[in-house]
């Protein structure tokens, strides 16, 4: 897209969003409601898109699209309970309240792994708290995102036709260079970028520049501690789907397992021959379990940190390339005697790094250790280990599991992290806040004046 197709873009989604903004939040939410509908109509097309641009199998697929419904249910809940608090005054006759109004235009940048659901996290959000969307999906995902629109204008085709409200969602399409008008625009009252720490920490500073608002999904790194306490069958199921699912490019994919050492032998034995029992194949054909890495480029890096990995000592289990050309890779599991720099940093393909622990602190510290802070687990029926976990002295994720592997969470809850990870909170709890200005209102409903803090000024 060049600069003019952008600037008249970005002029339709002001002019539309003034319109929107007055518009009833519940009946915003009936225009989610339908656009939820649809999505369900839909499904099987989106699933197919996603199978074929992000190459995931056809259940994660399926799930992917499950969860930009769900977030469509909870969005039209949500247009009924934009609540702002009313506070005690200190003063006689007078209110506090804050309400919460539109805030303007927001910008999407999504990632190819989730060309759906994160968009869809952003988007719902954003319509019903009476904003308009700009999105610039992922150029590795642009029959999803077209999709995507094409469900958003049926929606509004039929729920309130005749408007020009399909122009609430429009499509930025572009790479680097786009992203960064988006981040310099002031007239992008929310930039939310999901996407690698790399490109949050190129994005930020131009943001920040212009004092903008930014929401933040980058990279995670995301540990597993199993305790002597764990059931360790459970264990292996969780950390087979954390480390494997999406063939390991999901943002919060298991990247990190840290084992008390007396389980340490009884969980590899378990681990590894459901690794190599793995079906790794075209993701089209239903007995595949691990489809293809997105690009050749992200074969090569993988390959290139299991070389690290190899000359360094540790003993690397599978990772081998099948099919150059399909880019199809087996899972690694790497014996790791260390947390060194290579551990650190989030290689965004499927390797699972293993280490040993004796004491809970030495693996909460261990966990704590790399810049990047979205999501994490502990398997252990033990209370006081689950609880030091969830506690100030536990886990500094933004993502916090028990008995759970690091991924695949729920829309209810807010989804982000801290760190690296940039901080941001996106799709349930209070994460609409973001997407709406907040003003705290006095109103005096006496006859005179009085001054906050008891002051005097001429009485
Ligand atoms: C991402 O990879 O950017 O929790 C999002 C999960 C999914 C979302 C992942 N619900 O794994």
């Amino acid at each position: 897209m060049n600069r003019s197709d952008y600037d008249i873009t970005i002029t339709k989604a002001k002019a539309i969003q003034t319109q929107w903004r007055t518009v009833p939040a519940p009946k915003r939410g009936e225009l989610i409601r339908v656009f939820g509908n649809i999505l369900r109509q839909d499904i099987e097309k989106i699933g197919t898109a996603i199978m074929t641009d992000a190459k995931k199998i056809h259940a994660e697929a399926i799930g992917e699209v499950q969860e930009a419904i769900d977030m469509c249910d909870f969005a039209v809940g949500l247009s009924r309970q934009l609540y702002g608090l009313t506070i005690q005054s200190e003063r006689p006759e007078h209110k506090l309240q804050e309400v919460y109004n539109p805030l303007g235009v927001v910008g999407v940048i999504t990632a190819f792994n989730f060309p759906c659901a994160v968009w869809a996290w952003n988007h719902c959000l954003a319509i019903v708290c009476g904003n308009s969307v700009l999105w610039k999906g992922s150029p590795k995902a642009t029959e999803v995102t077209k999709c995507c629109k094409s469900a958003w204008d049926k929606a509004v085709d039929e729920c309130m036709p005749g408007t020009d409200y399909k122009d609430l969602l429009q499509l930025i399409d572009g790479d680097k260079e786009q992203a960064e008008w988006m981040a310099d625009d002031g007239r992008i009252n929310l930039l939310s970028a999901t996407g690698s720490t790399e490109m949050g920490k190129a994005l930020a500073p131009r943001v920040s520049a212009r004092m903008g608002r930014a929401l933040y999904e980058l990279g995670g790194n995301n540990g597993m501690i199993v305790s002597k306490h764990a059931n360790i069958d459970l264990a292996v199921r969780g950390i087979v789907f954390g480390a494997v699912g999406t063939a390991g490019q999901r943002c919060t994919t298991l990247r990190r397992l840290i084992v008390q050492e007396s389980v340490y032998d009884e969980l590899m034995i378990k681990l590894k021959p459901a690794y190599e029992s793995l079906s790794v194949g075209d993701n089209f054909k239903p007995e595949t379990l691990v489809g293809p890495l997105i690009n050749s480029a992200s074969v090569d890096k993988m390959q290139s940190a299991l070389s690290t990995a190899k000359s360094k000592g540790y003993t690397v289990h599978g990772g081998d390339v099948i099919d150059e050309a399909q880019c199809l890779v087996r899972p690694a599991i790497v014996e790791v005697t260390e947390q060194c720099d290579l551990v650190k940093t989030e290689t965004f393909a499927p390797i699972l790094y293993v280490m040993k622990y004796q004491e809970l602190d030495q693996a909460i510290e261990i966990h704590n250790s790399v810049p990047q802070g979205l999501s994490s687990c502990i398997f252990t029926d033990n209370v006081q280990e689950a609880e030091t976990f969830t506690s100030a002295t536990g886990s500094d994720c933004g993502i916090v599991n028990i008995n759970i592997g690091p991924s695949g969470a729920e829309i209810g809850g807010a989804f982000g992290g801290e760190k690296d990870t940039g901080g941001g909170r996106e799709s349930g709890s209070d994460a609409w806040k973001q997407y709406m200005r907040r003003s705290t209102v006095t109103i005096n409903y006496g006859k005179s004046l009085p001054l906050a803090q008891g002051i005097t000024f001429g009485d």
